[in-house]
């Protein structure tokens, strides 16, 4: 399979690289590296990146900024910034993509388990995450030509515990090697409108 791989450079994508990297072609994508340059809260950037890539079997995403802050510190702008950076960001992945994509192909977008399981400081992070959820379950009943698609859904990365830890008291982590495969699920398996909690 082709498969495009937004935030490729990531904790997450790296992940991802690893567990589909010796069976697909990927096409790494990044804002600053990678194979092409494109940043989500940029419709121009994706559809020229969506141009260059031609024809693609799965589009998948591990990359997306939200505002982490106190809850009376968050303001409109720092929610507006999450909705148009990580969902929005996400959104349009499937509102530009799907030209590209093959019937059959699918769409694998990333949230996290802070909608599940919040953490303080995380209010924006939340939302942002649980409206991915409603998005998925709702696109799946629309989208054309058999294209599927899948969230995932993870638990603080074992690899990321150093940079994010202090934030998350008590939580598990999780190796990025089960993320990966979660990704694999999607995209290699049949389901659809699925949330693919790694916790
Ligand atoms: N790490 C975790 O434990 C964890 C757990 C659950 C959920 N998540 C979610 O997973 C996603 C990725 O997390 P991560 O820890 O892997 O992040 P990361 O290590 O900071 O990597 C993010 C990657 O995405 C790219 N990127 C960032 N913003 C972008 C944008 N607006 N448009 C295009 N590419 C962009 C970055 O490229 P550049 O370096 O070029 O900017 C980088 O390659 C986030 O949404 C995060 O909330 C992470």
């Amino acid at each position: 399979m082709k498969i495009l791989l937004f935030g490729a450079g990531g904790t997450i994508g790296q992940a991802v690289a690893r567990e589909l990297g010796s069976r697909h072609q990927l096409i790494r994508v990044g804002r600053t590296g990678g194979d092409l340059q494109a940043d989500l809260a940029d419709g121009a950037s994706l559809r020229a990146a969506f141009e260059k890539a031609g024809a693609i079997d799965a589009i998948a995403c591990a990359a997306g900024n939200v505002r982490f802050k106190p809850l009376d510190q968050l303001s409109d702008d720092d929610y507006r910034f999450g909705i148009e950076d990580k969902l929005l960001g996400q959104v349009r992945l499937v509102s530009l993509g799907g030209r590209q994509l093959s019937d059959g192909g699918s769409f694998t977008l990333i949230s996290g388990i802070l909608n599940y399981d919040p953490i303080a400081g995380g209010a924006s992070a939340s939302m942002v995450n649980g409206a991915l959820d409603g998005f998925v379950r709702a696109a799946a009943l629309e989208l054309p030509r058999g294209q599927r698609i899948n969230l995932v859904s993870p638990a603080l990365l074992d690899e990321s515990l150093t940079k994010y830890g202090a934030f998350f008291p008590g939580h598990e982590t999780v190796p990025g090697a089960r993320v990966g495969r979660a990704y694999a699920k999607s995209i290699e398996g049949r389901i659809t409108g699925q949330i693919i909690r790694v916790i």
